[in-house]
């Protein structure tokens, strides 16, 4: 850490990221107990296909995001460029708790028709947080 960190310039954006990522998770895993007991964990596998796959409408969330969440997407409908949903592409991401809930609260609403739950939310940022920059491989 001391050799990564030897500017707080450089490191602090690092901390605030994955803090809030493995935050925003904590908050999910805590929900996703009280929703199932039997909950174990999330599954970054899981999280994948569910990001890929459509549920029942037009839309995937890769049909706005990509299949690669470390390049930037598209929006399906507006065509406005969408920044990359994987923190090693795109460090703002999921830094700010009300946004990412606000999103998630709108998108799963328009892909899977109603709220997402705690499970796939956790699933889904497994996924994000597992991928490096340069690719989905
Ligand atoms: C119709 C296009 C579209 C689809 C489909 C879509 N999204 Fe999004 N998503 C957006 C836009 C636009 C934003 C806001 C702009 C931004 O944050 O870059 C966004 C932002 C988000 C954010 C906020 C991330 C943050 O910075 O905190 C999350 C989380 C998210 N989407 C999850 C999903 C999930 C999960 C699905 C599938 C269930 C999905 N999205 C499907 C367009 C879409």
């Amino acid at each position: 850490m001391r050799i990564l960190c030897w500017s707080i310039a450089l490191c602090l954006p690092f901390a605030a990221q994955a803090q809030s990522l493995v935050q925003l998770q904590a908050g999910y895993a805590k929900q996703a107990v009280q929703d199932d007991s039997s909950f174990k964990s999330f599954s970054a596998a899981r999280g994948q296909r569910f990001f890929l796959s459509k549920h029942g409408n037009d839309w995937s969330c890769a049909s706005c995001h990509t299949s690669d969440p470390t390049r930037s997407g598209k929006h399906d409908v507006t065509g406005r460029a969408i920044q990359p949903m994987a923190p090693a592409a795109n460090p703002k991401r999921f830094t700010d708790a009300a946004k990412a809930e606000k999103w998630f609260r709108r998108n799963c609403r328009d892909v899977v028709g109603r709220e997402c739950s705690a499970l796939e939310k956790g699933d889904v940022l497994a996924w994000l947080g597992s991928l490096r920059a340069g690719g989905v491989r």
